[in-house]
């Protein structure tokens, strides 16, 4: 059974059962309730202050609105396929509830307004979140070099040991990631937190409202300024998604990492049980089941920015029914976000380095043959040449099997006369990372700065 819909004047027979269910998208739509009602709140009261609906019958609005409130947070409200979206779930039991008098809500608004409103509002909230989850992460990634600053591992490029590092530099890596992440979303904040109610369908409205006001009231910054933009863009969503795969990008790189680290050919770190699971055939496995999943489920994200850009594509202005799509991508979007930033706050506060195994690992691979070359600039030689020589000195370490470190002065010699014996002051691991003391570097002087001038970060940008 059907019963009459909203807009059904019109109508001279019922919608199709299927086609209301494949129209409808209360399924999905209805988690923007609280938004909803405190939109419409807003909007009665405005409605009364502009004298374009009674002040008791504002009231009585305002309050049965209240009262769904508790009904959707208990459970109690009854969702239906027949009220289509949210907004008339709510509207029709409104008038169920208070009669006639709720038929005035809809005065000066379109659900194309109301719409744009409820996903401001809520991506506004979830944004907040998602900041906050960013610096709680950012402190955990903080708390490990801080917690672990004499710790030196390898630095890669192309995977193979290039230079030795501070594991603490390495962790800072992804804490200027985090940071420009953080960044994009106040951003993007900005652009979203403007009002588009009273925008009505498309060409604004004929009642004398208040859009300053309702803004105030819901802490927006102000008011977007054209009714058409107002009901038909979704690129607030989109960049939101955009930021989303960035940081989602951001974290798979350092799954990546903590996957290949946890393995038992790096054995650089301990991942904690909680974010590990077994295998049900080998009994020796733990596997870094959270980090992988993190990885996996950036496809998702970016697929649903790729769907969200190809649902906006080439829409005529203003508001199409194509555009009830965007919620699910969005929704799922936040709800990816938010679960992976939750797990890897806790996953990285809860890690275990292992030193040892770090600092084995960065003296193989002749991690410090360029400070042998620096060395031999120093000493006045061109660079180019210089790096003939070392090359040559790794070649002899190859062929004999020793290490840099391992070698005697008369075996340096044999490459360039100009090494001389304070050349070991230079090729340990710890000379090799203090030495590259410039801005940025991972000399352990200015990592801890850096460490430092982070925190300060943390407690202006997310306080
Ligand atoms: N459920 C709709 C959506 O999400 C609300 C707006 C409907 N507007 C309309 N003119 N049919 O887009």
């Amino acid at each position: 059974m059907t019963e009459s819909k909203l807009w059904g004047g019109r109508f001279s027979q019922p919608t199709d059962a299927f086609v209301e269910e494949f129209t409808a998208s209360i399924q999905f739509d209805q988690r923007l309730y609280r938004y909803d009602i405190l939109g419409s709140q807003v909007h009665a009261r405005m409605l009364a202050k502009q004298g374009i609906i009674a002040h008791n019958d504002a009231e009585t609005i305002v309050e049965g609105l209240q009262e769904i409130l508790t009904e959707i947070e208990a459970g109690a409200f009854e969702f239906s396929i027949s009220r289509e979206d949210i907004h008339m779930n709510i509207e029709a039991r409104l008038i169920e509830k208070i009669g006639a008098t709720g038929g005035r809500l809809h005065t000066a608004r379109s659900r194309n307004d109301q719409v744009a409103l409820d996903v401001r509002l809520y991506l506004r909230d979830e944004v907040d979140a998602i900041h906050t989850a960013i610096g709680r992460l950012i402190a955990a990634l903080l708390e490990q070099a801080a917690g672990n600053l004499d710790v030196i591992m390898p630095g890669y490029t192309h995977l193979q040991t290039a230079q030795p590092v501070l594991f603490a530099h390495h962790m800072l890596a992804y804490v200027e990631m985090f940071s420009r992440d953080a960044g994009r979303l106040r951003d993007l904040r900005k652009r979203l937190n403007l009002l588009p109610l009273g925008a009505g369908a498309l060409a604004g409205t004929t009642f004398p409202i208040d859009r300053e006001w309702v803004a105030e009231q819901l802490d927006f910054d102000g008011v977007t300024r054209n009714s058409l933009d107002s009901v038909s863009d979704r690129d607030f969503a989109i960049e939101f998604g955009s930021f989303s795969s960035l940081l989602m990008m951001h974290l798979s790189r350092l799954s990546e990492e903590l996957i290949l680290w946890s393995s038992a050919d790096f054995a650089f770190i301990d991942l904690s049980d909680a974010f590990c699971t077994g295998s049900s055939i080998m009994p020796q496995k733990k596997n870094p089941d959270v980090p992988e999943l993190v990885r996996g489920k950036t496809g998702r994200v970016y697929g649903n920015l790729i769907s969200l850009l190809t649902l906006m594509k080439s829409l005529p202005l203003a508001y199409n029914k194509d555009m009830q799509e965007d919620k699910e991508p969005l929704f799922d979007t936040i709800d990816t976000v938010r679960g992976s930033l939750k797990v890897f706050a806790e996953m990285i506060s809860e890690m275990q380095v292992k030193p040892q195994a770090m600092r084995q690992a960065a003296g193989r691979g002749y991690s410090t043959a360029t400070d042998i070359a620096d060395y031999l600039v120093r000493k006045g030689l061109p660079f180019r040449n210089a790096h003939e020589v070392v090359g040559k000195t790794v070649r002899y370490c190859v062929e004999t099997g020793k290490d840099i470190p391992e070698l005697s002065l008369d075996e340096f010699r044999q490459f360039s006369t100009d090494i001389e014996a304070d050349i070991f002051d230079f090729v340990t691991l710890e000379a090799s990372v203090n030495a590259r003391r410039a801005t940025g570097g991972t000399a352990r002087s200015s990592v801890e700065g850096e460490i430092s001038l982070a925190r300060n970060r943390l407690q202006t940008d997310f306080s």
